[in-house]
């Protein structure tokens, strides 16, 4: 039987280099940019410290912001369903990317995106 966390299989460099991948994707997506800080290095930092403990890593996010609420932090940004799509194909090509084993690549990718739908709060035409 497999006790590793998700964040123990994947490693806490190879998290990194997912985060970075990832950002990279969003700072040139048109459909992102206009929600995004120019700046992504404070938004990169506290993503890498959600998705530590997201997958099952030590609680650091929690430790310096508090109960995440992602989808009340998320309400200043209008998030349309062609918005979380982008998201998730940034996400998804920066998995690729890295390079992750089966089943966590599977596994990491379905519960992004049942998260990311969770985090649509604006209708495709409100934007
Ligand atoms: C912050 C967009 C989905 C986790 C943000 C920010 C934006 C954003 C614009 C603010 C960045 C900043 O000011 O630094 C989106 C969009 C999504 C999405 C368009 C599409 C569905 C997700 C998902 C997760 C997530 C699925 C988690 C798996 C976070 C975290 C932060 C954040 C942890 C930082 C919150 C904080 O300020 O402490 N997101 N997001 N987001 N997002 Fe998302």
């Amino acid at each position: 039987q497999e006790h590793r966390s998700i964040y123990e299989a994947i490693g806490d460099e190879k998290l990194q280099i997912l985060v970075d991948a990832f950002y990279k994707r969003v700072a040139s997506h048109s459909e992102l940019t206009p929600i995004f800080p120019a700046d992504l290095t404070e938004t990169k930092r506290k993503q890498k410290q959600f998705l530590t403990q997201f997958f099952g890593g030590p609680p650091l996010y929690i430790q310096e912001h508090g109960h995440p609420m992602l989808r009340a932090r998320h309400m200043p940004f209008p998030i349309t369903p062609t918005r979380r799509d982008a998201w998730l194909s940034c996400m998804r090509e920066a998995v690729f990317e890295v390079g992750i084993e089966q089943p966590y690549e599977r596994i990491i990718l379905e519960r992004l995106t049942m998260t990311a739908n969770n985090m649509m709060n604006t209708p495709e035409d409100e934007k």
